[in-house]
């Protein structure tokens, strides 16, 4: 086969990286990464426990942030408290740390604790974020709390 300017072309995909060059890759990248994410949002970010959408939510809430991502959450609140919490989101990494850290931070809060966490509670509980992510846990805890005024204002 020729690439019509009469190359050559090898029978097999192109491997651009053999196998030690991929695990440096991988290692730099992950260094990368570890400089930038505290180990609470690399945790929260790369094994979310809350990810997923939910059956008939008693309390939901979808916001689109200034970057253009998606936040959802989904609630089901018995007796006030919030026993169970998903999110979904379109976003980067911090986006779904932001999600899954908040998502453990109110599960089994009632809905007056739930709507008092704020962004800077968020921050604290993943050891910060750097400054282009802060907004990450502004569109988590608003979209949180439309969430839990959601439920309200369908007469609960
Ligand atoms: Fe858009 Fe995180 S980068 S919400």
């Amino acid at each position: 086969m020729t690439d019509g300017e009469g190359t050559t072309l090898p029978n097999q995909p192109l491997h651009f990286f053999d196998d030690s060059s991929q695990a440096e890759l991988a290692q730099e990248m992950a260094q990368r990464a570890a400089r930038r994410f505290s180990t609470k949002t690399l945790r929260a970010a790369l094994f979310p426990q809350h990810q997923g959408t939910m059956d008939q939510p008693d309390g939901y809430a979808r916001t689109k942030g200034e970057c253009g991502d998606l936040m959802t959450f989904y609630l089901r609140v018995e007796e006030e408290r919030i026993p169970t919490i998903t999110f979904r989101t379109d976003g980067c990494d911090a986006t779904i740390a932001c999600g899954e850290m908040l998502a453990s931070m109110v599960m089994g809060m009632s809905l007056d604790e739930a709507r008092q966490v704020t962004p800077d509670d968020l921050l604290t509980a993943l050891d910060g974020l750097p400054p282009n992510h802060i907004h990450c846990a502004g569109l988590a805890v608003k979209t949180l709390w439309d969430a839990v005024e959601s439920y309200r204002e369908n007469g609960n």
